[in-house]
């Protein structure tokens, strides 16, 4: 959940390392630092918060090194200060890290009775004293290190520099993700080859347990037992993913902005538009006769996943059972044979779905993910990778990952329905027609951005917004709360319509704005009826509908539209209001709406 990056260069580092960790910040932004080899002893500079600051103090403090690490840091054990920020030291040795140690309070106890003095209140500190102390009692840094390894628990990536040791690095992977990038004379390592596409294309992934000796010439590989081993060398995609925000002030407004194209481009990966049928990836199971789906998730992602659960459930009428990750992976539900498990994650690094992923798969489910980066470790682990083709998403907060998961997951609803019979061919024809309409209603919604922004300066007064949905529209709801709260720091939450009166309805007044997401489906007049009680209680209705306002009967404060499609499709076309509505209350509250506070784009820490 925080980035590294190292350099064995041929010239100095230290500008290539923070390019190269501006391309990590989606990892972690609380603090930056790097450390090189100068002439033969180690330096380091770090700086509280973004880039710009560590930046900023490169300039007036430069570092000459040709061999160095840096980091961009998410908080996990102590504050992001200065203090605390990567790269740690000692005279012999400098790490950066990722992840948590689990059992680094014995390991300081053990370390602080040997004499050893702790600085900083993070748990990577005691990685630098371990090895430092193998080190002092006469190991070379490769014995050091592998001493080291064998002591420390939990998930993590380690890059590893050495006083007096110009040309070797060494780099260990144990649960976070972590790539090596060979150059001409040059060696790479980074979270991931997004980091180093401007350097290589030829990367090595690291697996897991692997720990590696690089030089200028290559990286010897070993795995946890000690063994040399040989992983292969690829050609990494990630240069042509390196992105900018083209015209628009942040990555958040470009992605929205891109949901049309990457929509259609996730859907023509599963549709076959010519014949209007589906061409979905055999998932290794009989599909006719699959009795159960258990899905997972987190964040967006996991929402994206409770529609799919909808979708399943109603159109190809087998049960799901759903859990955000962090909870299913300790619940250890039953798992019946002959299920299917499905993971849904943008990053596919996000530690809890990978290890539900693991459960899963060890209790003998059949194993498919939804993942927007084909190369990530839930990718690999899965027997069937089902990508989303949304490209880099930047912005923190999820947006065309979102809609290109449920593009997704509505596919394979319909995979599902049709492999048991449940849809026929005129249901088949009705829904992929939907579906295929989708990205033009999204690119006329794109078009209202000025509704939006209207609506948006009622929300940037309030301090607590209400969501609500029922149905398929309820994990809208959920995700339309999470999108303002996490961007513009209102407080916010989605309750299903119907829960209204069970607890939420005694916050309602004047000042609260609800949000309401009842496209016209079945259900709409059920949520009519909700809609009163608010109104009842001066709550000021913010209506998300393809139903006229009208139709609700009391008074709207404003009305969103979206198009006329087919219900199916709704939760697609939802998204876009909550996302613009989410997007604008952030611009006109003046937050950083790319990166907010105290979130990360990619959390691989429990
Ligand atoms: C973080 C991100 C969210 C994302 C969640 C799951 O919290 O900020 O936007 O939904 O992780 O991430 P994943 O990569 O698994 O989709």
């Amino acid at each position: 959940m925080c980035g590294i990056v190292g350099i064995l260069g041929s010239k100095p580092v230290a500008t290539d390392l923070v390019d190269a960790l501006r391309r990590l910040e989606y990892r972690g932004y609380d603090s930056a630092g790097i450390a090189t080899v100068e002439n033969g002893h180690l330096e380091r500079r770090r700086a509280e918060g973004k880039l710009r600051n560590l930046e900023g103090r490169l300039l007036t403090e430069p570092l000459n090194g040709h061999t160095g690490i840096g980091h961009t840091r998410w908080a996990t054990h102590g504050k992001p200060t200065e203090r605390n920020a990567h790269p740690h030291m000692s005279p012999e040795v400098s790490v950066v890290h990722n992840g948590i140690i689990e059992n680094y309070r014995e390991l300081k106890a053990e370390l602080t009775a040997k004499g050893h003095t702790f600085e900083t209140e993070t748990d990577t500190e005691a990685v630098v004293h371990l090895i430092t102390d193998g080190m002092r009692a006469g190991l070379g840094p490769k014995e050091a290190v592998k001493a080291a390894l064998d002591r420390l628990q939990g998930a993590f990536a380690l890059g590893i520099i050495f006083a007096g040791h110009d040309d070797m690095m060494i780099a260990a992977r144990q649960g976070s993700p972590l790539a090596l990038g060979h150059g001409k004379g040059e060696m790479y390592l980074g979270s991931d080859a997004i980091a180093l596409a401007p350097f290589t294309d030829a990367i090595t992934y690291l697996e897991e347990g692997d720990w590696a000796v690089l030089t200028r010439e290559g990286a010897d590989i070993f795995d946890r037992a000690g063994a040399k081993v040989s992983r292969p060398r690829v050609k990494s995609v990630a240069s042509s993913l390196l992105v900018d925000k083209g015209n628009h002030r942040h990555f958040m407004a470009k992605e929205i902005h891109e949901q049309p194209e990457v929509i259609s481009h996730t859907l023509s990966n599963y549709l076959d538009l010519s014949t209007g049928g589906i061409k979905f990836p055999d998932l290794g199971i009989d599909l006719a006769n699959v009795t159960r789906v258990t899905l997972s998730a987190c964040g967006t992602a996991y929402y994206a996943g409770l529609v799919g659960k909808y979708w399943i459930e109603r159109y190809a009428r087998v049960p799901v059972e759903i859990d955000v990750a962090s909870e299913m992976r300790y619940r250890e539900p039953p798992l019946l044979p002959g299920g299917l498990a499905l993971f849904v994650s943008q990053s596919g690094e996000t530690a809890d779905t990978l290890a539900t992923l693991r459960y899963c798969k060890a209790g003998g489910q059949q194993i498919a993910s939804i993942v927007n980066v084909r190369t990530s470790t839930i990718a690999r682990e899965s027997h069937t990778a089902l990508p989303t083709l949304a490209g880099p998403e930047i912005g923190v907060a999820s947006t065309k990952a979102f809609t290109c998961q449920l593009s997704v997951l509505a596919c394979l609803a319909i995979a599902i329905g049709r492999a048991r019979g449940t849809i026929d061919d005129k249901l088949q024809d009705e829904l992929v027609k939907a579906l295929t309409e989708v990205p033009r209603h999204i690119s006329t919604m794109l078009r209202n951005e000025k509704v939006y922004e209207d609506v948006a300066h009622a929300l940037s007064h309030a301090r607590d917004v209400i969501y609500l949905g029922r149905g398929v529209s309820f994990p809208l709801a959920l995700e339309g709360a999470l999108k303002l709260k996490e961007i513009s720091y209102i407080h916010a939450e989605g309750y299903a319509a119907g829960e209204l009166k069970h607890g939420p309805i005694a916050l309602i007044d004047e000042a609260v704005p609800v949000v309401v997401v009842a496209p016209d489906d079945e259900l709409f007049d059920k949520t009519v009826s909700n809609m009163q009680e608010v109104a009842a209680r001066g709550g000021q209705i913010i209506l998300i509908s393809s139903a006229s306002p009208d139709r609700v009967g009391c008074k709207v404060l404003a009305h969103l539209p979206i198009p006329k499609a087919h219900p199916f499709t709704s939760p697609l076309l939802c998204a876009i209001p909550i996302q613009m509505l989410a997007y604008h209350t952030a611009v006109i509250m003046g937050t950083d709406v790319d990166q907010p506070r105290n979130l990360a784009k990619s959390v691989t820490v429990e």
